[in-house]
């Protein structure tokens, strides 16, 4: 049986059917992943109870696995995962909920604004895929939209102004924007801003999408309060209700998407209870735009 993609919204995401993804995929099912990440930006699949090594093997396919390193506030002798897996549950390394005013929990939380995976980082990943283990009863949902019709909908106007801005993306930016500021001097210095365009084109589609990102705090060359809200309005003209697709997690489903494309939040949901959802990142292969260290 082959892999066969079918559009499950107007805009963007793909349902995938007809694939194992606990075994090796024929050289013909991964040419019909890509083409299909590439044209839909986001693949859902059910029913794939994977292994973490299973994940990995899958991502692989893809491209290299991204380091975590960087991208998070927990201490190594605090994970619960392997390396190669980002813990993106609300599980401390016994398996239990975070406490509610634990640093890991409220860092988190800023999964629940509108970002793309690893916007901080000089290069930025390219796909995310996410495992649903223990789904949470209540909330948890995760949205998508679609960066490349965003900017498609923009006026000409815009798409002029904004053309050959560059932004700097920085886990303080996200963090602190929900006053979250208790960070050691060890995570400024590894949360230091880089920059992104803020118009990129996706290669795989020769689309232009729009490069946005909680972690977006400042745009070069222009003021502070300017640059926040050109970015706050063109994430909510991305974000707008009919744009966006919301995964309602079923155990085992593995959502795929293109962090150069698309943009994605987690709801709130109930924090007493687990929610064990396992993210593996293929990494990037170029910055957006060159790098300048700050003085
Ligand atoms: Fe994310």
């Amino acid at each position: 049986m082959a892999a066969t993609i079918r559009q499950i919204h107007p805009i963007f995401v793909g349902e995938v059917s007809g694939v194992d993804l606990t075994k090796p995929l024929s050289p013909e099912d991964v040419a019909t992943l890509k083409d299909g990440i590439a044209r839909y930006g986001m693949l859902v699949f059910h029913d794939q109870k994977l292994t973490d090594e299973q994940q990995m093997a899958f991502s692989r396919n893809f491209g290299e696995l991204e380091n975590a390193r960087g991208g998070n506030i927990t201490k190594d002798k605090d994970k619960r995962l392997a390396e190669g897996m980002n813990d993106v549950s609300n599980l401390d390394k016994d398996g239990k909920p975070l406490a509610k005013d634990s640093r890991q929990h409220l860092f988190n939380i800023g999964n629940m604004l509108w970002h793309s995976d690893s916007s901080f980082r000089a290069v930025p990943a390219k796909y995310s895929l996410l495992s649903a283990r223990v789904v949470n009863p209540i909330g948890g949902n995760t949205e998508f939209v679609d960066t490349r019709a965003a900017y498609d909908s923009l006026d000409a106007a815009t798409k002029a102004e904004i053309e050959n801005m560059v932004c700097e993306h920085s886990l303080m930016h996200s963090r602190g924007s929900l006053g979250f500021v208790d960070l050691s001097e060890e995570e400024k210095q590894m949360f230091k801003p880089v920059r992104q365009r803020l118009v990129r084109l996706h290669k795989d589609s020769g689309r232009k999408a729009l490069y946005l990102s909680s972690h977006a705090g400042a745009i070069l060359g222009m003021t502070m309060p300017e640059a926040r809200i050109l970015l706050r309005d063109l994430t909510e003209h991305a974000t707008r209700p009919e744009m966006v697709y919301v995964h309602k997690w079923r155990p085992h489903d593995l959502v795929m998407w293109d962090n150069r494309c698309t943009l994605h939040r987690v709801r709130r949901y109930d924090a007493s209870q687990p929610r064990d959802m396992r993210r593996t990142t293929v990494a990037g292969d170029e910055m957006t735009v060159e790098q300048v260290q700050a003085a």
